[in-house]
């Protein structure tokens, strides 16, 4: 379960086009800049980026060529936690073992923050020259049909538990989508093979709902210490989770079984030290301890 070789590297490059990209926390309005700085430098894994370098060099590609695609993904992530921890969301008061945005500065300067850092990821890429299919699949993953969704889905639950197949359409949204799209869209960048696309769409479906599956599971079994974030949130929320669903084992066994699947569709790639990555990005999401 050793991260790729690669990892450091890659998790450098990203935060040199996350620190290019960020206006400066003391450009005017200075609250809200270093608001936008503080979500998004504040000691997340950096699982999206790692995992479009990935795919990024399973076709040919340079990290540099990748960079903005996965700046931007981080961006819409770092965007969607400072809004899932708003009191009218999960109303958490602890993220990355820090504060969360609204209790670092107030409410108003959370969803703003929020709002610019979704705004940026868009104008970033735009400003890059990126093709427009690629800012097309960002917005679908992002949007209504995709993390935004999802997270609606995820409170309408609170209120009337889903069955497992609802459960994990809404994993598929809230958390798949970003993750898909980030070893997706990649393959956006210039004329990949089909069968590789569509190896990565599958790998990228398969480990998205895996990573919620874990990430219900660490809320169960984690400490907020190892956590960086408040355990046991989802049952003080009334959250419908794999777990509470079906129980801790079925939870594990379930993540383990979409391991297994995502790590069959890598069998249509190239085989080769970044096909092995992909592979061990995704034992790592399976197996991680927070
Ligand atoms: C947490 O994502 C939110 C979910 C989608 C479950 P991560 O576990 O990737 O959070 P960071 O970026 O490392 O903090
Ligand atoms: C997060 O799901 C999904 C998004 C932020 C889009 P959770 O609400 O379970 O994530 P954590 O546990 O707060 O990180
Ligand atoms: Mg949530
Ligand atoms: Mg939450
Ligand atoms: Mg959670």
């Amino acid at each position: 379960m050793t991260p790729p070789d690669r990892s450091t590297a890659w998790i450098d490059r990203v935060n040199r086009e996350l620190d290019a990209w960020l206006p400066t926390a003391d450009a005017r309005p200075a609250p809200l800049h270093a608001a936008m700085r503080y979500a998004v430098f504040n000691g997340g894994k950096r699982i999206r980026p790692q995992l479009c370098f990935a795919a990024g060099r399973v076709l040919g590609l340079d990290d540099d060529e990748v960079a903005p695609i996965a700046a931007a993904i981080e961006l819409v992530h770092c965007y969607s936690l400072v809004h899932d921890d708003l009191p009218a969301m999960d109303d958490d008061d602890l993220r990355r073992g820090q504060p969360t945005v609204h209790k670092a500065w107030d409410e108003a300067t959370a969803i703003l923050a929020g709002d610019a850092l979704l705004t940026l990821a868009f104008g970033g890429l735009a400003h890059a020259g990126l093709p427009p299919t690629v800012m097309a699949g960002l917005a679908d993953a992002a949007g209504s049909a995709g993390m935004v969704g999802g997270q609606s889905l995820d409170l309408a639950f609170e209120h009337q538990a889903p069955d497992t197949e609802l459960l994990e359409a809404m994993f598929r949204g809230k958390t798949g989508a970003l993750i898909r799209a980030a070893v997706e869209l990649p393959a956006r960048l210039g004329p990949a093979d089909p069968a590789h696309h569509e190896a990565l769409a599958a790998f990228g479906d398969a480990i998205g709902v895996a990573f919620q599956v874990v990430d219900d599971l660490l809320d169960v079994e984690g400490t907020t210490e190892t956590l960086g974030k408040p355990a046991g949130s989802d049952i003080e929320q009334g959250k419908a989770t794999w777990p509470g669903l079906n129980g801790v084992e079925a939870a594990r066994a379930r993540a383990d079984a979409l391991l297994q699947q995502a790590r069959e569709a890598l069998d249509a790639l190239p085989p080769g030290p970044s096909r092995d990555d992909l592979a061990a990005l995704g034992a790592l999401i399976v197996r991680r301890s927070f």
